[in-house]
């Protein structure tokens, strides 16, 4: 595995296997995990740049940050320069290092607005877009995907326009929107985007396993993966990346999880959050069907956790 470090504007990340931006999931104890098993870098999941501007409580929650995370990076959404290169001044984006910008996100709501992987469709407004981001100061980054419908593909041109914009890296999910996450990534594509462009070309989509990660680097020459459901699944798949023997005790490790989310939020509010990562964590347990209904009605954190102790046995 070809592991190295990579440049971002002045910053230099640990390796180049990491964590994707992932709404709902990529919360300060996830990234913090993710580090904790050796993510050269992590995103906190997409947050709007009007709700930053408009001061939503929720935003904020978003941008909880933990120590553990050596360059702290954002990622935002919007589709005025202006307004986004606001919502980087402002204190509620001043703690983090690096802001990437998401082109990707297929969701109606944001499609539909003209945001995430709409500007696909316009380069030159997503050109705007990272220039006005880039006069704050702080490295832009930006992750697309290489079109929005299969076959129409705008990925070098789109790389060209961001890297124009000032793009200081630039991670390209193998996928078009109509495609959402299903299918294998499209490393013709990613290929197409590494050789085009003079910043760092991170490749992403479908990679589960070591092995994916390698395939994916030897078919795109990428310079590192950005991984999502993956590490949602098996978050140590970052020690695995990096050749490191660990031995996993999911028991240890979802107990910790949980310990982590109460640091900031109350009992009951972790007991129900957490329901969907800890799905993610039992996939592939044997009779975990039963166990998951069960852990679903309870609204404590310590029954959750009795409840485990006594299927983990
Ligand atoms: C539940 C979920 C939430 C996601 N949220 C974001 C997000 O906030 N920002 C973003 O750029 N991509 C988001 N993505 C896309 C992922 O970052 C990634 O590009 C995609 O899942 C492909 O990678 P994978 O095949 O390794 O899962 C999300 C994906 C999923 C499944």
């Amino acid at each position: 595995m070809l592991q190295k470090k990579i440049k971002i504007g002045n910053l230099t990340t640990e390796n180049n296997f990491f964590l994707a931006p992932l709404a709902g999931f990529s919360d300060f104890a996830m990234r913090e995990i993710c580090l904790e098993y050796g993510a050269g870098l992590t995103f906190t999941e997409m947050v709007s740049c009007k709700g930053i501007l408009y001061d939503n409580e929720n935003t904020k929650d978003l941008l909880c940050t933990s120590p553990r995370e050596k360059i702290k990076c954002a990622q935002i959404f919007g589709n005025d320069p202006e307004i986004m290169r606001r919502a980087i001044e402002s204190e509620y984006l001043s703690g983090f290092d690096v802001i990437d910008i998401n082109f990707g996100c297929p969701m109606p709501k944001i499609y539909n607005n003209g945001e995430g992987s709409a500007l696909l469709a316009n380069p030159s407004l997503a050109e705007k877009i990272v220039y006005e981001c880039s006069k704050t100061g702080k490295p832009i980054t930006c992750k697309m995907r290489i079109g929005i419908t299969d076959g129409k593909f705008v990925t070098e041109d789109f790389v060209k326009a961001i890297q124009n914009g000032g793009a200081k890296m630039i991670t390209v999910h193998g996928r078009t929107r109509d495609k959402i996450y299903a299918g294998e990534p499209n490393y013709g594509e990613i290929a197409k985007a590494k050789k085009v462009a003079s910043v760092p070309i991170i490749a992403n989509g479908g990679i589960f396993t070591k092995q994916d990660a390698e395939v994916m680097i030897k078919r795109t020459g990428a310079d590192g993966v950005m991984i999502a459901r993956g590490a949602l699944e098996r978050p140590w798949i970052f020690a695995e990346l990096l050749g490191n023997n660990i031995s996993v005790d999911k028991k240890i490790l979802i107990n910790g999880h949980i310990d982590r989310l109460l640091t900031k939020y109350d009992d009951k509010t972790v007991a129900i959050i957490f329901r969907k990562q800890l799905c993610l964590y039992l996939k592939g347990e044997k009779n975990s069907a039963e166990l998951k209904q069960k852990l679903f009605t309870y609204k404590d954190t310590a029954s959750i956790k009795n409840e485990l102790e006594r299927f983990f046995k």
